[in-house]
């Protein structure tokens, strides 16, 4: 068989980056896979010139660019991990929340809304969280209508779910192919080792619900926030591949996961996974 070849959509990652990302691009490439970085861009592109040249592309979210040459790539056919429709929907809170509750994943109950000022009769049955609809920006906990009249979205969708006070730190869970990782995090995280975490064994009835997270969206390679509150456990968030800090040999394990993706494309068959094809939400 002939080499992988595979192409890398990253974000821009600074000279103290701890990011992993760097050390799967060269394990792969230690691996025998011919191993390009598409994005971030070293000059302009002639847009015309942007082909499928790789047997598979890994598309880690973040950059709007990135997104969109993903979608140039989609369009023509491209493998791409994770499939770029889906890294879309899971960019869009909006989309990802409902798309869990069909799935029967436990979420805190969730609204939308055209402007904040709509919010404001929830909060006699209680507090509720805001969250930026897409990437970026902070979430706030918001009490009365006076913090919600300070809430500044500009034109965006307003997005909430009802609070729900956590006990203990958040679980995160993350997942490479069939294994699953419990990692316990404070929040927010500021130093290196709270971002690290401490790994912790996962019960049969959060396995059961990050598995019920990926088949949602076809996919085996995500990560998510779980909090538990008054003794139930409720998904605050899913991310398409996290940064699986805290877990063991993340880098390694990526590695792998990556090649034997780009080794099937190469050989015509279909993506191996035991999470995917069930819902048929992206068919
Ligand atoms: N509905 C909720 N009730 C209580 N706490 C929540 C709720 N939603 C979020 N949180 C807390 O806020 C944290 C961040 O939430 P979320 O993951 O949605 O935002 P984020 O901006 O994606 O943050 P991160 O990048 O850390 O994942 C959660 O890990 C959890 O501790
Ligand atoms: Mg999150």
């Amino acid at each position: 068989m002939r080499r992988p070849r595979i192409g890398f959509l990253l974000p821009h990652y600074g000279s103290h980056s701890r990011s992993y990302m760097p050390s799967v691009v060269r394990a792969l490439a230690d691996a025998g896979a011919e191993v390009d970085v598409i994005h971030p861009l070293e000059r302009a592109v002639d847009l015309s010139q942007v082909r499928v040249q790789h047997d598979m592309y890994v598309l880690r979210q973040m950059s709007r660019l990135s997104l969109s040459l993903a979608g140039v790539l989609h369009e023509q056919g491209a493998v791409i991990v994770n499939p770029y429709p889906v890294t879309v929907a899971l960019r869009d809170r909006v989309i990802k929340s409902r798309v869990l509750q069909l799935a029967g994943v436990p979420t805190p109950t969730t609204y939308v809304a055209s402007t904040p000022s709509q919010l404001a009769p929830l909060l006699e049955e209680g507090p509720l969280v805001i969250k930026p609809y897409q990437e970026g920006g902070q979430v706030k906990i918001v009490r009365t209508p006076a913090e919600l009249a300070q809430v500044e979205l500009d034109r965006d969708p307003v997005f909430a779910q009802r609070y729900h006070p956590p006990q203990g730190r958040d679980c995160k869970i993350y997942v490479i192919g069939e294994q699953l990782f419990g990692v316990k995090k404070v929040f927010p995280r500021r130093t290196q080792e709270e971002k690290l975490g401490e790994p912790f064994t996962l019960t049969p009835e959060l396995s059961d619900i990050a598995r019920r997270c990926g088949r949602a969206f076809e996919i085996d390679l995500y990560g998510m926030d779980v909090i538990e509150s008054d003794g139930k456990a409720y998904v605050v968030d899913m991310d398409s591949i996290p940064g699986y800090k805290g877990v063991p040999d993340a880098p390694l394990l990526l590695a792998r996961y990556f090649y034997d993706v780009a080794e099937r494309a190469v050989e015509g068959r279909p993506p191996s996974s035991g999470g995917r094809r069930d819902s048929g939400y992206f068919h």
